[in-house]
């Protein structure tokens, strides 16, 4: 009965011509281009249970097959962005700068570039996600540290960034319900890889998050989203494009995710290497990607240069100003920076063979983290905090048979040594290095 319904659903254009979704998915099944109207009653009428799954899912891959122009892309990011709250910023003074990371193994920058670019007098108000699948999500990360409130009333969110420049919290608004709903469909249906559609997904969300000029890191690699290059520049370009639609400045940086960040993956644990690396003892990788988004982002901010930014965010870091403001950041927000446990089981995973590392496998590390319950399986999942890993060996390490590859964090049961040797490839010869920031584009 329903079925018959929703088949009939009709909609009148301004011109008073009838709409379908029928009619509009054979029009895009045939690669015409939709009209704003059409794409509104498609989306909309979907989120209002309107529209069926299956015909939302048939639409989803006429658009993969077809691919979508970009006014397509830019209505769909339209409608999707004013289908929940649109975060109001105003009443905080200056320019509000945020960043957004496609995600990867280890990726704890949000947790050093927030306090970091504030200490640079430049406002950041982030709302930030937990984790589901391989990778961690920032919320979990910071609730690793004992108190630390990430649920801010709007009122305590925008006081606190007025006052110290930073705050890190959970998402309370409901940003692009319309594209919540979408993406649980695409991850179903086997249309989720279309640059369209992720940069009208990711973009709906950050532009309704109310900062003045977004920073984005595309990760690229083995371990990301984007496998290669090329199909990453397109996604970036896209959202400085679709950025520009808005009239919000956009800088994408292209990242290398061909192994995790820095040396340590779990929640807590990331916390750990965020704090080191606040105090000028980070690992090469995860420093060169933090100085340069905060870079960008403070030139952003203050309209400088990059260089001369990357001057004051040098500074800062060396001389403890951004730990300063972390620190302020988590008092802030009552946590309490002494008391981040992590597991006291700990085990010692030994090399096999001698040779030069030339791969590790972020993905399949990622998976075996979340075995351990460091990430959840589903959106209501209960996360262990403590257990995780850190790697005494990146690519392009030598290492020595029986030598320490990697410490294992857990309180499961053993963990499978075999598998996480496997994540491994250890060779004769070294192999070529690839950039750790491949471009920036604008
Ligand atoms: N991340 C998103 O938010 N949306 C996508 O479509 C893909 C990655």
């Amino acid at each position: 009965m329903f079925f018959y319904v929703n088949f009939f659903i009709l909609c009148y254009t301004k011109n008073g011509d009838s709409m379908n979704i029928i009619d509009i998915i054979n029009k895009k099944r045939k690669d015409g281009i939709l009209t704003f109207e059409e794409i509104e009653f498609a989306i909309n009428g979907f989120l209002n249970d309107e529209i069926l799954d299956s015909q939302m899912s048939s639409l989803l891959m006429a658009m993969v097959i077809n691919g979508m122009s970009d006014q397509e892309t830019f209505d769909m990011t339209d409608i999707m962005l004013k289908s929940g709250d649109i975060v109001d910023l105003s009443s905080i003074n200056g320019i509000k700068v945020d960043k957004h990371s496609t995600g990867g193994v280890g990726d704890k920058t949000s947790l050093i570039v927030v306090p970091l670019v504030a200490s640079c007098g430049v406002k950041v108000a982030k709302m930030s996600g937990r984790g589901l699948g391989h990778t961690g999500g920032t919320i979990d990360k910071l609730e690793s540290i004992d108190g630390f409130n990430v649920n801010l009333s709007e009122e305590s969110f925008i006081k606190q960034v007025n006052e110290i420049g930073c705050a890190l919290i959970s998402q309370t608004f409901e940003l692009a319900p319309a594209d919540k709903k979408i993406y649980a469909l695409r991850d179903k249906t086997a249309t989720v890889e279309s640059i369209p559609l992720i940069a009208a997904s990711i973009m709906s969300k950050k532009l309704a998050s109310g900062a003045d000029k977004i920073v984005i890191d595309v990760k690229v690699g083995e371990d990301a989203f984007m496998k290669e290059i090329d199909s990453a520049r397109e996604l970036a370009k896209l959202m400085v494009k679709i950025g520009k639609n808005k009239g919000k400045e956009v800088v994408c940086v292209l990242t290398n995710m061909e192994q995790p960040l820095g040396n340590h993956i779990g929640n807590a644990l990331e916390v750990h290497e965020a704090i080191k690396t606040l105090n000028n003892d980070g690992p090469k990788d995860l420093v060169s990607v933090v100085m340069t988004l905060a870079s960008i982002m403070v030139s952003l901010g203050k309209s400088i240069s990059i260089e001369d930014a990357k001057t004051e965010v040098e500074e800062n870091l060396r001389n403890g100003k951004a730990y300063q403001k972390f620190k302020d950041m988590v008092a802030y927000q009552q946590g309490n920076i002494e008391n981040i446990p992590v597991s006291k089981h700990v085990f010692s995973i030994k090399s096999s063979k001698t040779g030069f590392i030339t791969e590790i496998n972020a993905y399949r590390l990622g998976m075996i983290e979340r075995s351990m319950n460091a990430n959840r399986f589903n959106q209501d999942g209960l996360i262990d905090a403590t257990v995780g890993f850190v790697l005494n060996k990146k690519i392009g390490d030598y290492v020595l048979e029986n030598e320490e590859l990697l410490k294992v964090y857990l309180n499961t049961n053993d963990v499978n040594v075999k598998e996480v040797l496997d994540c491994f490839e250890i060779k004769d010869n070294l192999a070529q290095e690839l950039p750790l920031i491949y471009e920036i584009i604008k």
